[in-house]
């Protein structure tokens, strides 16, 4: 299952809220289809949402050239547009404020049907950068298990996450390969399911044994002596080494640290969120309280009552045993070991 391709001028997106019982696509010919499509999580996880935006912000510079409008007066309010679209994940900003880099570089040199073609050329290049780098993740990852061990994950950071590879089940695969993952337990991760509806077809389809459990069975699977690893995916890491991942990850590396169970993050470069500080400042997202009232889209609670639907919450860096990125596995301090991969990423974009 691909998350999307981009096919003669149109992005084509696999529908993730349809999955698993069915397989659509959605043809986005425009940028508002994509940013709503970012909104209902038709396509998801922080990478996948990076590159979509990229496309989305190709579509609206497209349309502005269609109607002979002004790219530098136009093109800020798509990305702004594109931007708005969700909160947390900093892979949106990070894709939107690099091809808005590539226009500002290339605005007074050339025509604007050039333009078009050059910023299409650069959401080619961060979707097509996105697979080899969780090619590197895994690698990376993949190192940390030298013997058959049965590893959770939340939520899901697969392929689908992605434009391919996956963060965190791209080392689970990849170690599995190598012959030193047993068994995979996905949490079912409440109120959309994504573990569930997502990530078990992932692993299933890979032929990674896979065996869900609801978010509140996690405690007393550790208890038992269950898993020996937790890998997660991340939305934003800040200089600190706190992590943002979908609610219910804080709870679980509080549980990790409590059965002396290592607490690994997967994620690229550009989930970090280098000028911020702790992970205090991250923006937490909140969607629609109608989310967990329902189960599986079934209404499942009463009426006239509150509810309240985080999307994300914060890891302490103090709980993450080690962060795997695609230029290796870094641990604590943390500070120190992200100052110089914010080098690195200076260094690369330069
Ligand atoms: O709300 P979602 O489905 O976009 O949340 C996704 C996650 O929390 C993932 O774990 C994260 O984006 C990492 S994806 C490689």
């Amino acid at each position: 299952m691909q998350s999307m391709l981009w096919q003669n001028g149109a992005l084509v997106l696999l529908d993730q809220t349809k999955l698993p019982l069915q397989e659509e696509y959605i043809e986005c010919r425009d940028y508002r289809r994509v940013a709503e499509a970012i909104r209902r999580l038709e396509v998801r996880g922080a990478p996948a949402i990076g590159a979509a935006a990229a496309y989305g912000l190709v579509l609206g510079a497209a349309e502005i050239l269609r109607n002979q409008a002004d790219l530098a007066e136009e093109l800020p309010a798509v990305a702004d547009e594109l931007k708005a679209t969700r909160p947390t994940a900093v892979n949106l900003f990070w894709a939107i404020e690099r091809m808005m880099q590539v226009f500002e570089n290339l605005q007074q040199a050339v025509s604007a049907p050039e333009i078009v073609a050059k910023l299409e050329a650069a959401a080619i290049e961060i979707s097509d950068k996105d697979k080899q780098v969780n090619e590197s993740i895994a690698r990376h990852g993949a190192t940390l298990f030298t013997n058959p061990v049965s590893i959770l994950t939340h939520c899901n950071a697969g392929a689908l996450a992605t434009v391919a590879v996956g963060t965190a089940l791209g080392v689970i695969e990849r170690a599995w390969r190598e012959g030193n993952v047993s068994e995979v337990f996905a949490d079912e991760t409440r109120p959309l399911l994504q573990g569930a509806r997502l990530t078990a077809v992932e692993l299933s389809q890979a032929g990674i044994p896979v065996t869900l459990i609801t978010d509140n069975m996690a405690a007393w699977v550790m208890k038992t002596g269950k898993v020996q690893a937790i890998i997660v995916g991340a939305d934003r890491i800040a200089a600190n080494g706190d992590v943002a991942n979908k609610i219910g990850t804080y709870g679980l590396s509080v549980l990790a640290a409590e059965h002396g169970i290592p607490f690994y993050v997967a994620a690229p470069l550009s989930t970090f969120d280098f000028m911020l500080a702790s992970g205090a400042g991250i923006p937490i997202e909140e969607r629609n309280p109608e989310e967990v009232f329902q189960f599986a889209g079934v209404r499942s609670a009463p009426y006239g009552i509150k509810a309240f639907n985080p999307a994300f919450d914060v890891t302490p860096a103090d709980k993450v045993t080690a962060i795997i990125t695609e230029a290796g596995v870094i641990r604590a301090p943390y500070k120190e070991a992200i100052q110089q991969l914010a080098q690195k990423m200076k260094e690369e974009t330069k």
